[in-house]
């Protein structure tokens, strides 16, 4: 902004003005320097120095026109300044308002302008992960046994060993305690009862049916812990999948029907089943679950033509331990054994995953290496 007109700083006699009709070209220069100066007039501050620069009271242009101009006019003069004063009192007066309205609505455009939201700009996109490969596989067996009738039940990793052998009929010495190598809590001295770390899911078996009347149809996913160690197909930590049917009428029928309609529906169609005696004390009898190699399609002979490395030219690979369940575990829920029967299943998740998926490290599914996971997504 250029400086307030000088010529109003000094008087008409000193500017040369001695006739009424040089006062009008005279206050036309002064209002094209007004209209100058307004146009360059943005924001808040240059416009509050602007309206102070023409209307302040002691400096102000329209001030010093009154005082060096008007009051000391001859009276020849005085009544042409009063009315051109007056003129341009009320341009001067109407066009800073203006102004500053303009200036405002400015603002609040340019601050618009600052904060206009661009819907056309891409997303911000927030990884949300994915389940982990074990969570997913215990979904697509939940999802099997749930169409078919079953519900889903969860238990305690800390078990008493009631619950994990004694009502599963494994009393105290029983050698399959020793193939369960089992981690024990550290307890303080004078504990009711030692704790462990259950070894298996089947201690639900007990939990389910001790709150439940037949008929029972349930399903238990769940981690379980036994002590081993670690190498490519064994972890302290692992999971499994309890099954448990219990009604009046069930036979050995319905045990494999369910286990082999389960396992077609897991690996797909082409798969065949098979079992073979196995043990367990609180089955009897109990079976060995094999399904057809994976790998091999069953021939037990690689793509190569060399013997399968996964079933070692066997054809079939275990899947898991199974049976009807021994009327001696009936007796520790109070069920009558004479008009009950049942089957029980435990899979291992871990390794019904390494199955389906080609995995042949169990490590794998702990380490949490991302490079592994985002391959399941
Ligand atoms: N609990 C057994 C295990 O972990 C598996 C099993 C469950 C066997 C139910 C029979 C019936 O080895």
């Amino acid at each position: 902004m250029t400086a307030p007109e000088n010529k109003s700083a000094q008087t008409l006699a000193a500017l040369g003005v001695r006739q009424p009709d040089q006062l009008a070209p005279l206050f036309a220069e002064i209002r094209a320097r007004f209209d100058a100066d307004i146009a360059a007039v943005h924001d808040e501050k240059a416009w509050k120095q602007f309206r102070d620069a023409w209307l302040g009271r002691k400096s102000g242009v329209l001030t010093q026109i009154t005082d060096n101009w008007l009051k000391p006019a001859t009276p020849e003069l005085k009544r042409v300044v009063g009315q051109e004063l007056n003129k341009l009192r009320a341009y001067v007066e109407a066009q800073i308002e203006a102004r500053r309205v303009a200036v405002e609505a400015g603002a609040d455009e340019s601050a618009l302008a600052r904060e206009r939201v661009d819907l056309s700009l891409p997303g911000v996109t927030r990884p949300i992960g994915s389940h982990h490969l074990i969570r997913q596989v215990f979904q697509q067996i939940e999802d099997i046994f749930v169409s078919i009738g079953f519900s889903v039940v969860e238990g305690p990793e800390i078990e008493t060993p009631y619950y994990n052998f004694e009502a599963l009929n494994i009393p105290e010495f029983h050698p399959v305690r020793d193939d369960m190598d089992t981690f024990y809590i550290e307890l303080p001295k004078g504990a009711p009862s030692p704790l462990l770390l259950r070894t298996h899911t089947s201690p639900m078996q007990i939990r389910t049916m001790e709150k439940r009347r037949p008929p029972v149809r349930v399903i238990v996913p769940g981690k379980v812990y036994r002590r081993d160690n670690p190498d490519a197909t064994h972890s302290f930590a692992f999971h499994q999948v309890e099954g448990l049917a219990v009604d009046t009428d069930i036979t050995f029928c319905d045990f494999t029907g369910t286990i082999e309609y389960f396992v077609k529906q897991f690996f797909g169609p082409g798969v065949k089943t098979r079992f073979r005696p196995s043990y367990f004390p609180f089955t009897e009898p109990s079976v060995e679950f094999d399904v057809t190699c994976v790998f091999c399609g069953g021939s037990g002979v690689s793509t190569g033509g060399g013997t399968c490395s996964k079933c070692k030219g066997a054809g079939w690979i275990e899947l898991f331990g199974a049976g009807m369940v021994d009327p001696a575990v009936y007796g520790f829920v109070k069920y009558d054994p004479k008009k009950v029967s049942g089957f029980a299943f435990g899979i291992g998740i871990d390794r019904l995953a390494m199955l389906k998926y080609s995995i042949d490290d169990i490590q794998v599914f702990f380490q949490n290496d991302v490079r592994f996971l985002r391959q399941f997504p």
